[in-house]
């Protein structure tokens, strides 16, 4: 497989054209921001931690019917993906409160919801990853009935999943979001990242966060929540 030219830079990955026109790879950088990019840092190892926690789930998520972009990890911090134009919603769910949650709602962090909750934010930097809803979308045709379906059902199918597996490394899985892609084809498949960058993991016992929130609010330690991640989840 030859890494052609970067087609895309996102914060946190690049993408690359190989030579089948139906695959990209996506290499995972160190780079860390917040707040649609006010707050920059690096997180030393970041890149290789996302890289391989992403695969392992994904992996796993094949297997419990969701399909996702992955095809194999080719090094460090490089993936071969499937091709797929992205839909432009970061689709969020959530089962405890916390982040911008608790603060539109005014209420604390760490409150349990009976049922999970899904929201969407329609990816767009210059406006703000603005909170959308279905209706919103379908009316600027990011996506369209039928695919929104799918993506709900698929977000709560990896609900399902990582809020189990998570419990069993002793991680109480608060939220997350996730990108959807569409093939050629237009068949609709995970994409992008599941990572401590884009998930909150709190420990079961200590309620200490083991994600990105130690990086936003300058908590300190946030190579070592990676790390501790990775180690819990794949033992390394
Ligand atoms: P929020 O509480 O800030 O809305 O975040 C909800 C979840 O989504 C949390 O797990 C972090 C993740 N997230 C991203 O992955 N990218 C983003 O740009 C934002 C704002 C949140
Ligand atoms: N990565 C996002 C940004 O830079 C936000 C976040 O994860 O908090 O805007």
């Amino acid at each position: 497989m030859k890494k052609l030219e970067q087609v895309y830079e996102g914060k946190a990955k690049k993408v690359f054209a190989t030579d089948d026109p139906e695959l990209f790879i996506v290499d995972y950088k160190d780079d860390a921001t917040a707040f649609n990019g006010e707050k920059k840092g690096t997180i030393a190892g970041k890149g290789v931690i996302n890289n391989r926690v992403t695969n392992y789930l994904m992996g796993l998520l094949e297997k419990e019917g969701v399909p996702t972009h992955f095809v194999k990890e080719l090094s460090e911090r490089e993936t071969l993906v499937k091709k797929v134009s992205i839909v432009p919603l970061e689709v969020i769910i959530r089962n405890i409160s916390a982040g911008s949650f608790a603060k539109r709602y005014g209420v604390k962090e760490g409150i349990v919801f009976d049922e999970p909750t899904i929201e969407f934010s329609y990816k767009n930097d210059d406006l703000g990853d603005p909170l959308i809803n279905s209706y919103h979308a379908l009316a600027l045709k990011l996506a369209t009935k039928e695919e929104i379906e799918t993506i709900k059902k698929y977000a709560f199918a990896v609900n399902d999943f990582l809020k189990k597996f998570m419990k069993g490394i002793g991680i109480d899985l608060v939220d997350f979001k996730l990108e959807f892609g569409r093939l050629s084809d237009g068949t609709i498949v995970l994409a992008d990242e599941i990572s401590p960058d884009t998930c909150r993991f709190w420990d079961s016992k200590t309620g200490e966060k083991l994600d990105k929130d130690r990086f936003r609010r300058d908590l300190g330690n946030v190579e070592g929540a990676y790390q501790e991640i990775m180690r819990r989840m794949i033992g390394e």
